[in-house]
């Protein structure tokens, strides 16, 4: 079967999984059945469903039609047959216990038409075994989806033992079609990608960290969220998703527990939920101060997630890529869990494991082979040159942060802010990335503009990475504004091609261009006021003369977001496009750009820029010199010719 093949989605289970996924399915284009042990249970699901469609209309995330018809396309049946007869695809999300999930795949296998893929959202537990309970274990896969579905971009796809691979790339292809972000476990193994690196290193390990009294609880949580730039601490996090849950599962899978959360579920202090967890939520919450976390080490921490990783990779589970995109997508991390030990060095992490596990004589933290041998071979990381990634000469091919295409057809090259999960939001590796590419850029003859955009459908760049402000120094901070004058600096001319959030650094990356491109559902602002700061990479500069003082002061004053017409408005946009137009567009202007005399475009913006800091006398004496060099350029030439007989010019840049 093929993708085109696919018509009706059958949804087992309305629970908070079920129904997002359902919902998914609906907006996706698909007719739904969601099914649930009664009416009022599903009812209930479909309720959410009915609010969260309504919901994402409202924020303009989906046209109001789209909303509407992916409502009329779900519909709750409590019948299990009823529910699968017609599915070309049926996706189970039921309770997490072996047993119902093979009653359910045995009626599954009765009731489906034989074409039908037979896929579990479970996020535990074996595909190879729920597939074996049918007569068709090719057809049985993992899809498993991360809370809440809708907002969450990843999608898991496991391959069972016995899963082919047309299976595998239906749902594959299916993920990607519902909006998500799939990634390939290509073998059943525990905790596939994320809950392996999360589960046991980062929650259950910190669980240990305190039972042994090594760290409080405040301290871990601060140093992982405050410093590291984690979303939250592994202890707020349990107390989020339910204490219990990874106690459940970590006993189903034989594993030890640490004494404080074995305590914390005997005493019913599961998390949130019951009022109390690590935290008292009826007296403040996981309030813990940024300063608890300054002395605490992570490495640890960092050693045991990275040498369940390289397992990953050792047992050829899945890709080195693959595992950072799905922590990124699928738990928050900061950045890939590779791509960090990379940078910390997996000479210190091995180093670390190694010493806890002389001293503990606890298996759990034996390295794998892989880790092992990799610094064996002296491949410790970014420093070395080579880790989980290479960082040789071919830098382009060992970005983290930003991807750089090069049409040499069309003279244009794109550079893409690719931290989607992060609003493309600004972090250390962007700031090292971006002038690298610039620089290789600027000597590249094959290129004649030069456009920035950012990944994925929600910004341009929500600004500088946030959670990297606790640990950085004022020095640090005061040489980060040299990052944005990068475009500004290039001798191509440079365009920002805006659509979605334009945000602090985001805002100031754009105004160091030389063109500003908008989208219609666009936004700009300068919200650092809002932090108790003021914008660092030219907000109160370059924003000042462009659109004048007294406006660029109620932008970074008054730190409010402002549409995409009034940017047009106030000069702050060179252009204005419709949503469903605006690539094209975007394209179009950046490629006439690259097609105008070359030298002349570069001299345009160098007499530009510093005419305008010069006195009128300068700057004019500025113009006519560069006016008059530009008569010795084989592109004038070329211009003059083509004009006197009638025909299109072909510059070469010379
Ligand atoms: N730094 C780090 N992370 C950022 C970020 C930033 N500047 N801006 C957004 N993110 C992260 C969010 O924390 C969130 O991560 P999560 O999914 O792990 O929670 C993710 O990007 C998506 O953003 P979210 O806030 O859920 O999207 P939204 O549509 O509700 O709101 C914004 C979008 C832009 C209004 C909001 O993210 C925001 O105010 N960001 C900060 C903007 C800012 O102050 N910039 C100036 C920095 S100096």
């Amino acid at each position: 079967m093929k993708l085109e093949d696919v018509k009706h989605i059958a949804v087992i289970g309305s629970g908070s999984m079920g129904h997002g996924i359902a919902e998914l399915a609906g907006l996706a284009g698909y007719t739904v059945t969601m099914q649930d042990i009664s009416e009022e249970v599903v009812n209930k699901g479909y309720e959410n469903i009915k609010w969260s469609l309504q919901k994402l209309a409202e924020k303009n995330l989906v046209p109001k039609d789209v909303a509407e018809q992916a409502e009329k396309n779900i519909t709750p049946v409590v019948d299990i047959e009823e529910a699968v007869k017609n599915a070309d695809v049926v996706i189970e999300a039921a309770p997490e216990i072996m047993k119902l999930k093979k009653e359910i795949f045995e009626k599954l296998d009765q009731f489906t038409p034989d074409h039908a893929i037979l896929a579990s959202n479970t996020s535990s537990l074996s595909i190879t075994d729920i597939g074996q309970v049918t007569k068709r274990p090719s057809q049985v896969v993992g899809m498993h989806f991360f809370n809440p579905p809708v907002k969450m971009a990843l999608v898991e796809v496991i391959k069972g033992g016995d899963t082919d691979e047309a299976t595998m790339k239906l749902i594959y292809d299916l993920s990607e079609k519902m909006g998500k972000t799939p990634v390939n476990v290509v073998k059943d193994v525990r905790g596939f990608i994320v809950n392996r690196v999360l589960v046991g290193p980062y929650l259950f390990e910190a669980g240990w960290i305190a039972s042994r009294g090594e760290a409080t609880v405040e301290e871990v949580d601060s140093r992982m969220k405050f410093y590291e730039g984690f979303p939250m601490g592994p202890f707020e996090l349990q107390d989020l998703t339910g204490i219990d849950i990874g106690y459940h599962l970590t006993q189903e899978a034989g594993l030890p527990i640490p004494s404080l959360i074995e305590e914390k579920v005997k005493a019913g202090e599961v998390g949130r939920k019951s009022g109390k967890g690590f935290y008292d939520y009826n007296n403040g919450g996981a309030d813990y101060p940024q300063e608890a976390g300054k002395n605490f080490d992570p490495s640890l921490i960092y050693s045991l997630m990275v040498n369940e990783a390289a397992w990953l990779l050792e047992n050829e589970v899945t890709t080195a890529e693959e595992i950072d995109l799905a922590v990124r997508l699928g738990a928050g991390f900061p950045e890939g869990i590779l791509r960090r030990a990379d940078k910390l060095g997996l000479d210190k992490l091995l180093t670390t494991l190694e010493a806890k596990h002389k001293e503990l004589n606890d298996d759990r933290y034996k390295p794998c082979q892989m880790f092992k041998d990799m610094v064996a071979q002296g491949k410790t990381g970014e420093a070395a040159g080579e880790g989980f990634y290479s960082y040789g000469q071919t830098a382009a091919a060992s970005y983290h942060a930003i991807q750089l295409d090069i049409d040499t057809d069309t003279h244009v090259a794109w550079i893409t802010l690719n931290r989607p999960d992060r609003l493309n939001a600004i972090n250390e590796d962007m700031r090292n990335e971006l002038p690298h590419a610039f620089a290789q850029l600027a000597k590249n003859d094959d290129v004649r503009a030069i456009v920035i955009q950012g990944a994925g459908d929600k910004a341009f760049s929500a600004g500088a990475d946030i959670t990297e402000f606790s640990a950085g120094k004022p020095y640090e901070f005061a040489e980060l504004g040299e990052f944005f004058t990068t475009p500004a600096e290039c001798p191509k001319p440079v365009i920002a091609a805006i659509d979605g959030y334009c945000l602090g650094g985001g805002m100031e990356l754009s105004l160091s261009c030389d063109f500003r491109l908008i989208s219609k559902r666009s936004e700009m602002g300068q919200p650092e006021i809002h932090l108790g700061l003021i914008p660092g990479g030219g907000g109160t500069q370059r924003l000042a003369r462009l659109i004048g003082t007294s406006k660029a002061k109620e932008l970074c004053m008054m730190g409010d977001r402002i549409s995409a017409d009034e940017a047009h408005r106030l000069g702050l946009a060179n252009q204005l496009y419709e949503d469903n137009e605006f690539s094209a567009k975007v394209k179009e202007f950046a490629e006439t750009l690259a097609a105008r005399a070359p030298v002349a475009v570069r001299m345009t913006k160098r007499v530009v820029d510093e005419g305008a800091q010069a006195p009128t006398s300068t700057a004019l004496l500025l113009e006519r010199e560069a006016f008059g060099l530009l008569f010795t350029t084989d592109d004038m030439n070329a211009g003059v010719t083509a004009f006197l007989t009638k025909q299109k010019p072909n510059f070469t840049g010379k």
